[in-house]
């Protein structure tokens, strides 16, 4: 994709990458990505706000030819991670006067990530700015926005804030600005959820500190940009701190039918009782949608096979997944079939520490359910109502 104009002087020069379709070895790209990089002409000073994959540093180079760009002044990092940093040494050769501006921990890591020489770097301090003579760049130190040492620009004649992976989606698409709010929100949603969901207790000081900035266009690293901010903001609003929806989370995995039939029990049971489920047969689904749904959701139920004398591997993977997504969910319970025994509960219980939950009355069964597992069941699906209600969750 060729640069394009964002305001006057300001233009967008990053690469759209359409077939990239998994994201540090383990987060699905159904809709491939865009690595967002920006050049500011200013009266007296040129800066590049963030590069690209070092994949797709041929484009960025391109775009800064085609802007006739001869020299650049500043180059701003704001985030280590080489999908935005990895074209970092290419800009730094072709542009040897550049000064790279960036946190001390992002210095830190650029020099250990890519070896780049300490001598390039100049280290902003929080709230920081530089001029480039008719243009203001202010620097807003924002850790784990994605890593520790992640920052936010914002260039305050414009008033644009370039939020670094804050606010991104994984989106190719032609579209410079949000055009398909639903499309844009399910993809941002699915960000959120993958990369930024640990980190949310964070991220709301964050959102409280950025109520203080006057902002038109909030441009990402990754994804369209938001000409009209409140549509994003607002959507982390409730991501972060929206209280739990009366839903249950239900992956499970079945290899003989019978854990399959407790689940079939449990979310006829919980919808009679007017909770909605999302379940997903994780033989099948893509961990982007189930990482989604426990943004929103107050309960996850685990429904797990014993093999091998503890969990299905594929339940203990999602259980870690879950863990480490640190969502928002209330209650937990495990179900599940064995044949002659093993330690499926505590193996399971074990995995999801981090999660801030009052464990429910597990269901097991030795091979297919019987009437009393499903009567178990029953009283699980009860029990679950029982503390949507005593939550707050259901009115
Ligand atoms: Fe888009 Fe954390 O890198």
């Amino acid at each position: 994709m060729k640069p394009r104009e964002i305001k006057t002087g300001v233009y967008s020069a990053g690469a759209v990458d359409w077939d990239r379709r998994l994201f540090d070895s383990r987060i699905p790209l159904p809709d491939g990505t865009s690595y967002n990089s920006h050049l500011i002409r200013g009266s007296e000073a040129t800066a590049l706000v963030d590069t690209v994959d070092d994949t797709m540093a041929g484009v960025l180079l391109d775009n800064l030819d085609r802007l006739g760009i001869k020299d650049i002044d500043y180059v701003i990092a704001n985030h280590a991670e080489q999908d935005h940093s990895g074209s970092l040494p290419c800009v730094l050769d072709k542009f040897p006067r550049a000064k790279l501006l960036t946190t001390e921990k992002c210095k830190g890591l650029l020099i250990d990530l890519l070896g780049i020489k300490p001598e390039v770097f100049t280290t902003v301090a929080d709230g920081e700015t530089i001029s480039l003579g008719d243009r203001t760049l202010e620097f807003v130190h924002a850790s784990w926005v994605h890593w520790p040492e992640t920052m936010l620009t914002y260039l305050k004649e414009e008033k644009i804030l370039f939020s670094c992976d804050l606010f991104g989606s994984h989106l190719a698409t032609t579209d410079l600005y949000v055009r398909d709010e639903g499309r844009v929100y399910e993809a941002a949603k699915r960000y959120y959820a993958e990369i930024m969901m640990p980190f949310r207790t964070i991220i709301k000081k964050h959102l409280e500190r950025l109520n203080g900035y006057d902002i038109d266009i909030i441009v990402p690293s990754h994804g369209p940009f938001y000409s009209e901010p409140g549509f994003i903001l607002n959507a982390y609003r409730d991501w972060v701190a929206g209280e739990p929806a009366n839903m249950v989370v239900l992956p499970y995995i079945s290899m003989h039918g019978s854990t399959r039939e407790m689940v079939r029990h449990l979310v006829g049971a919980l919808v009679e009782r007017g909770v909605s489920v999302q379940q997903f047969d994780l033989s099948v689904t893509d961990l982007g949608k189930l990482a989604m749904s426990l943004v929103d959701a107050a309960t996850i139920v685990i429904g797990a096979p014993t093999v091998l004398a503890g969990a299905h591997p594929a339940v203990a993977y999602a259980a870690i997944l879950a863990n480490a997504l640190r969502p928002k969910v209330r209650f937990a319970s495990i179900i599940g079939s064995y044949g002659w025994g093993g330690k499926t509960v505590e193996q399971i219980s074990g995995l999801i520490s981090n999660l801030k939950v009052e464990v429910l009355e597990p269901v097991l069964c030795k091979g297919l359910p019987g009437e009393g597992d499903l009567k178990a069941l029953d009283g699980l699906a009860d029990g679950i109502v029982g503390k949507h209600k005593e939550a707050g969750i259901i009115k």
